[in-house]
């Protein structure tokens, strides 16, 4: 199948052009100019007036995730194509080892619930949840299969936390192998203290989830990370910063010529501590690190990516009902799941907010939603390139398109939206797969099954710093 993508402008992080751009099979055989009516292809798509850009990449999903006794309800089937809706067209999932159990265990899970679901790519990285010898052995084998890198928490003790010692040891393996330490930066035993005593004050809404996680233990627990990086001498990547706290010591870390890198989620630049008021209503947006008060976090937000010391923005997608999932933590806050949906809305949130915004170019935009995420979890120029020889992951964008976010209309099984009835500017016409469309003007072309697996290299970190 050969396909024309003609007239529309190429947005890539290097620029803006008008070009066409030639798709054979699944990659990108030519970025061009006057191509219509001089090549042989099956289809041509008509974008004038229209973007082309290269598929959204979130790195930053739970499918399927066990929390707080339950399990994040979106699988790869309805997740991913919830995904293609929102103009992402790569996901990277986290794969989860349990406690006492190997890296190998928690892989083949989630390979086997992902395998012929999945309507796009996707790729894993690994939590772990415990380190010992054997588990700090395997990280070398996961590695050699394209899972490089893995996730730890200083966050949520009993779970998935890691202390100090653990943290440091898989840094130091990394500095061996590769790979790549992506780290939850909370003071997860500080913060239980001061939950504990809200609970017991009495003080047991959803707002107080947002209120007991205090900015400055992500603040403490980012530099304690950053600085255990620097001494095993490897990069670091934080995961879903929220606060000033954190990004100040992400800001300094960099200045001083550390390896730190970031990303932020949606949630942490549109919506605020103030939404987990009114009740129970709260729990909706109940996740970790928690939304924080609007000002002056969502403006230092914005300049971090500006300015680069947040690199990528993910949606840490990890979605709960609040019928029969949130509900679980009732009369106490401690017990609701964390985790909020967001995979189909942040290309369009980002968008909206960010270019229409006037916060950021189109061509950052695309840098943030796609190419640097690409680049810095071992995806790119397969992934996150519209250029020859490129996958063709394509959205042909209409940047004028307005739909007002809702969860009467939203592809991700949940049953809420964080976004209700909130307008955005911007919204993906065309969704391209590896030259398969699988979304054409708000219809579902796809099939279960088109995602592949990723086989990720180690990225060039010292390129990228
Ligand atoms: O609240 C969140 N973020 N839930 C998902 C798990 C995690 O910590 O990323
Ligand atoms: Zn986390
Ligand atoms: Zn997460």
């Amino acid at each position: 199948m050969r396909t024309l993508i003609a007239n529309g402008t190429v947005v890539t992080t290097g620029g803006s052009t008008s070009a066409d751009v030639l798709v054979d099979g699944e990659t990108i055989a030519a970025v061009g100019t006057g191509m219509a009516g001089m090549v042989q292809v099956d289809e041509t798509i008509d974008a004038t007036g229209k973007w082309v850009i290269p598929g959204g990449i979130d790195v930053h999903t739970h499918m399927e995730l066990p929390f707080g006794g339950t399990f994040a309800k979106d699988t790869f089937e309805t997740g991913t194509r919830a995904a293609a809706f929102g103009g992402t067209t790569t996901i990277v999932d986290f794969a989860v080892q349990s406690k006492g159990k190997s890296l190998r265990e928690g892989l083949d899970a989630w390979h086997a619930k992902a395998e012929g679901n999945a309507v796009v790519d996707y790729g894993f990285h690994m939590i772990m949840s415990d380190v010992t010898d054997d588990s700090l052995k395997e990280m070398d084998q996961l590695v050699a299969e394209g899972v490089p890198d893995f996730k730890l928490f200083t966050a949520y003790p009993g779970v998935f936390y890691s202390d100090d010692a653990a943290i440091f040891r898989a840094m130091q393996q990394t500095g061996r192998n590769g790979g790549l330490i992506m780290m939850h930066a909370e003071n997860g035993p500080a913060i239980d203290v001061v939950a504990a005593q809200f609970v017991a004050d009495g003080k047991t809404d959803p707002y107080y989830h947002g209120v007991v996680r205090y900015p400055i233990f992500e603040g403490e627990a980012t530099n304690r990370v950053i600085r255990l990086a620097e001494a095993a001498g490897v990069p670091v990547y934080i995961v879903h910063l929220s606060a000033l706290e954190a990004l100040d010591q992400v800001r300094q870390a960099r200045d001083r010529g550390a390896a730190a890198f970031a990303e932020t989620c949606p949630q942490y630049l549109f919506l605020s501590l103030d939404d987990m008021g009114n009740g129970f209503e709260g729990s909706k947006f109940v996740c970790s690190p928690p939304l924080r008060p609007r000002d002056p976090h969502w403006e230092e937000l914005w300049k971090g990516l500006r300015k680069d010391d947040l690199q990528v923005v993910s949606t840490d997608h990890c979605p709960f009902d609040f019928h029969g999932q949130k509900e679980l933590g009732r009369g106490d806050f401690r017990k609701i799941p964390n985790g909020l949906p967001g995979v189909e809305d942040r290309v369009d949130l980002l968008h909206d907010g960010g270019v229409v915004g006037g916060r950021i170019s189109k061509e950052r935009w695309v840098e943030i939603i796609s190419t640097a995420p690409a680049r810095m979890f071992g995806m790119y120029p397969q992934k996150g390139a519209v250029a020859a020889g490129a996958d063709a992951d394509l959205v042909v964008y209409d940047p004028n398109r307005k739909r007002v976010i809702s969860a009467t209309s939203h592809h991700m099984d949940v049953d809420y939206s964080c976004y209700e009835g909130r307008t955005v500017q911007g919204g993906s016409d065309v969704v391209m797969s590896r030259g398969s469309v699988v979304v054409r003007n708000g219809t579902f072309t796809g099939r279960k099954g088109h995602g592949r697996f990723l086989r990720r290299a180690p990225a060039d970190f010292a390129r990228l710093a």
